[in-house]
């Protein structure tokens, strides 16, 4: 695949967004740091974001918005967050909240949580391009997982070429650093990362803010959801079943009744499936769960890694 690079003005924009809404990855500036979008709405666009980012697991992105009428079609809103939002939006804080009842984005976008990460992002190219695409962009940095993030398209190109289709040239990110994720889905707001948005901007406007820290989690397990962990016991590997297992299948050989997660071995195809089809049988009293072997490669390693976690919690 040879990467393309594309205008910010009026024609590059319009290419971009119609990308966008075909289910392609289109990277793009932000006033944070450049994002690798995809259409919020399809599973198998965001399963490209983790594919293409090399990651080894399937971390929860953040999903881009125009407006905060259009947050609030998706999302719990509050009054903590609409109090940050007048003060930050738009800009370069995201707000974890609750989805609603209405939430139509992605499950991979969430890995799995009942929870979403929101922005407003503050850059005009990001917004034309949210605007012409008609829906929300789930984006996190656009850069090789375990790499800094890029401020220029020139660093989204030496880290991504080849393995994305479009670059939206919007020049140099103005504040350099990525948003400050706060957790508002909770009793107690949280900082989850911090960014452009200090600590000392969310206590005027909210009052008490505390930071997240992970050995606290560890010590106190449940705190906060980090990672979806099904309460169904699963059994992964599986190459025979039991009478009472629910089976998710990969490939052409799987039981007729199994769920599939990819009948022709597409591990795309399996990524963007995955949680959905883990929410069908993770249900109060559901039977155990089999899962077929899944290659590691690929998005494999990344499906592999959220499964073992699920076998091992349950
Ligand atoms: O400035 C930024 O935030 C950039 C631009 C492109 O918007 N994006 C970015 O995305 O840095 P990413 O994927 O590299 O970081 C997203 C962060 C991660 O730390 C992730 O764990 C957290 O947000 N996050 C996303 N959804 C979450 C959720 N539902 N619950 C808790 N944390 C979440
Ligand atoms: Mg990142």
């Amino acid at each position: 695949m040879k990467t393309k690079l594309l205008s910010s003005a009026r024609a590059g924009i319009k290419t971009a967004a119609k990308q966008l809404r075909a289910g392609k990855l289109v990277a793009f500036p932000t006033e944070t740091v450049y994002g690798l979008g995809a259409n919020a709405y399809m599973n198998n666009a965001v399963a490209h974001i983790f594919e293409a980012k090399n990651r080894p697991s399937f971390n929860p992105l953040i999903v881009h918005f125009g407006s905060v009428e259009d947050v609030k079609s998706q999302v719990f809103w509050n009054e903590r967050s609409e109090m940050l939002a007048r003060a930050f939006w738009p800009g370069a804080l995201t707000i974890v909240l609750n989805k609603n009842q209405n939430c139509q984005l992605s499950q991979l976008i969430s890995a799995g949580l009942n929870t979403i990460a929101v922005r407003v992002p503050d850059h005009n190219v990001a917004q034309n391009l949210i605007k012409e695409a008609a829906c929300p962009i789930a984006a996190p940095s656009a850069n090789l997982s375990g790499k800094t993030s890029p401020t220029n398209a020139e660093h989204v190109h030496a880290s991504l070429n080849g393995k994305i289709p479009y670059i939206v040239n919007g020049g140099n990110c103005k504040i350099g650093v990525e948003s400050t994720v706060v957790d508002l889905s909770g009793k107690t707001p949280v900082i989850l990362r911090p960014g452009g948005v200090t600590r000392e901007q969310l206590n005027k406007t909210i009052g008490p803010v505390s930071v997240f820290d992970e050995d606290a989690e560890i010590l106190s397990p449940g705190m906060l959801k980090r990672h979806y962990a099904p309460n169904t016991h699963i059994r992964i590997n599986a190459t025979d079943f039991l009478s009472n297992e629910n089976v998710i299948g990969f490939g052409p050989n799987a039981p007729i009744s199994a769920l599939n997660l990819s009948p022709t071995e597409d591990l795309i195809e399996a990524a963007a499936n995955l949680f959905g089809i883990m929410h069908k049988l993770d249900k109060p009293g559901a039977n155990p769960i089999a899962v077929m072997p899944i290659p590691e490669i690929g998005l494999g390693v990344a499906i592999n890694d959220r499964l073992r976690r699920a076998a091992a919690n349950g």
